[in-house]
């Protein structure tokens, strides 16, 4: 008895020195692959060091990317489907092979790098300005924008809205660039004048167009932002995570476009295809796609929500829909107008009695669609284009209106609006997130903060996101009560940030993109979109591969 108590302590001891011996050993003890799964793992080494290199395993049969990043320059990914793969590594400054290898259910395979010196690329932001990616030049701020009269104008009238690599891409005369300021100011845009009446002077406007016209005329050159800040990198916990990322198929006829990832009851991922004129469905333990078109063309689908029944409900540009995946029926409820402006349904929403909630955004309504009527009610929004939607806890009803910088709050016990403003000013938050303790959180587009409201306080607190030219998007809680953002202003990560540390962690994305809404398994996978990529896909981020029970998704 004694002895086998000493031989005990014995393993417990020979663990703890493997333990603190270095993280590849624990990931290497730890390989675990689902049933039907096989492992792939290796070492990548470099003739300078580095950190967190992005490890892409590519099955080439499912047209499935999985991406792990190295620890010490090992790596390991786990749960991939059997078949054909092609593996690379990309980190900045270096360049690497790419090799075939086929993984087999239950094996591990193993592939190693030898990376090699390269030329850096300059880093692209990867925001939603899609003219960025055919720039000619990447320069720094001030060579992009020169400190000359009119660049503050400039600043808080156009690239306030349009990002950093909007204006350089357009190469206009003066008459142009006024068009431009016209097209702005006009009422009669459906989300109202982007530059609204009285904000905009006789002077600045002679400086603004004159600034516009002197760096980005006709014979000026496509530039964009050249990013010289590096996201910062935490190998320890960037050596667990995993990237899986499902390529729609090919339409020879229609570029998807995709949007808003959410769950049924069966752990398929359920998102909105603009692009293709329908709602998609992914089941991710197969990588198989199934789409549901909408009978009415170009209903630009974006925001979409499941119910209790196993029904998805989307919005769009001319109406909300409901889908019964199982029949394939698409139920359609028009909008209609106010004045002259089609109402545009944004993202929709779930209450505890199962109605569906929604913004208009063109209309600037706040609108509810009844479970027991079968009817759509709507209510005027307190300030114009509310955006991004959460329901709480308590069946109140929060909202981004992002033109002017606030976020509402609608209860519909007293059917009334209580409205909160950022401290950072001017703002475009565009979502809103609630934890389980009822703060809400939203993620400011252009100001690259993250905020949180107590809602019995009115209290609100600003953290601001670590990297310059952020973006972003949504904020949304785990289980645990981290708060994800999506973020595509450095070419694209998810963040943790942890509000009992007040850190933020980084995971960069695999492919250079935004990831505008994401959404959360109960086990804490976050699931997104690639919206503004080359490829368009189906994505998730596992911050913790060696944790994960099914690939399916639940909540
Ligand atoms: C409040 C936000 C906002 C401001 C301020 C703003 N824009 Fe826009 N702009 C938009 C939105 C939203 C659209 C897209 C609407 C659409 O296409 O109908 C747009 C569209 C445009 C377009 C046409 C679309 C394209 O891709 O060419 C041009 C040109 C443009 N803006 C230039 C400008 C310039 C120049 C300024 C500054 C003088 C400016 N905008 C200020 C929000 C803004």
């Amino acid at each position: 008895m004694k002895r086998a108590l000493r031989g005990t302590n014995r393993v417990a001891f020979s663990c703890l020195f493997f333990l603190l011996a270095g993280t590849s050993l624990r990931m290497t003890a730890r390989a675990s692959a689902l049933p039907g799964t096989g492992t792939l793992s290796g070492t990548v080494s470099a003739p300078k060091p580095f950190q967190a290199a992005q490890v892409y395993a590519r099955n080439t049969d499912r047209k499935v990317v999985f991406m792990v990043y190295t620890a010490g320059g090992k790596y390991q990914a786990v749960n991939l489907f059997p078949g054909n793969y092609e593996v690379s590594v990309s980190k900045k400054g270096f360049a690497s092979d790419v090799k075939k290898v086929v993984v087999r259910a239950g094996e591990q395979a193993t592939v190693n790098f030898a990376l090699r010196e390269a030329a850096a690329e300059p880093m692209r932001p990867g925001n939603l300005q899609q003219a960025a990616r055919t720039v000619e030049e990447l320069v720094p701020y001030d060579v992009l924008y020169p400190r000359e009269p009119g660049r503050e104008v400039a600043e808080r009238t156009c690239i306030f809205c349009h990002g950093v690599n909007f204006v350089p891409t357009h190469q206009w005369n003066e008459s142009q660039w006024n068009a431009a300021v016209d097209l702005m100011s006009n009422p009669r845009h459906p989300e109202g004048a982007q530059i609204p009446p009285g904000t905009l002077s006789p002077a600045d406007r002679r400086n603004l167009v004159s600034y516009l016209t002197r760096n980005f005329g006709p014979i000026s050159k496509k530039r964009g932002l050249e990013l010289t800040a590096e996201m910062p990198l935490d190998e320890q916990t960037l050596a667990k995570a995993m990237y899986v990322e499902y390529d729609l198929p090919v339409n020879a006829n229609a570029r998807p476009r995709t949007h808003d990832p959410h769950f049924d009851h069966d752990g398929n991922v359920f998102y909105t295809n603009a692009g293709e004129n329908g709602i998609g469905k992914l089941d991710p333990r197969t990588g198989t796609f199934r789409h549901y078109p909408i009978p009415t063309p170009k209903a630009g689908p974006e925001g979409l929500t499941a119910d209790a029944q196993g029904h998805i409900w989307w919005s769009g540009e001319l109406a909300m829909g409901r889908l019964d995946p199982k029949t394939g029926e698409m139920v359609e409820y028009p909008l209609g107008k106010k004045g002259d402006i089609q109402i545009e349904a944004h993202t929709p929403a779930m209450d505890s009695k199962q109605n569906v909630w929604f913004t208009a955004l063109h209309g600037d309504k706040l609108g509810k669609w009844d479970r027991k009527t079968e009817k759509i009610i709507m209510w005027d929004a307190p300030t114009p284009s509310p955006y991004g939607i959460a329901v709480d806890k308590k069946d109140r009803v929060w909202f981004a209106e992002y033109r002017f910088c606030k976020i509402g709050m609608f209860d519909p016990a007293t059917e009334k609006f209580t409205e909160y403003s950022p401290l950072v000013t001017p703002c475009q938050p565009r979502r809103v997130g609630v934890d389980s303790k009822g703060t809400a959180w939203y993620a400011v587009h252009n100001s690259g903060m993250l905020g949180k409201i107590d809602p019995e306080s009115g209290k609100i607190v600003e953290y601001k996101i670590p990297v310059p030219y952020s973006t972003p998007y949504d904020a949304w809680p785990d289980r645990e009560d981290n708060i994800w953002v999506s973020d595509g202003g450095q070419g694209g990560a998810l963040i943790k940030f942890d509000p009992r540390t007040e850190k933020f962690l980084y995971y960069p994305s695999p492919r250079r993109t935004d990831m505008p809404k994401i959404e959360i398994t109960r086990d804490g996978a976050i699931w997104y979109c690639t919206r503004s990529a080359d490829i368009q896909a189906v994505g998730v981020l596992y911050p913790d591969m060696n944790k994960i029970t099914t690939l399916g998704a639940y909540y």
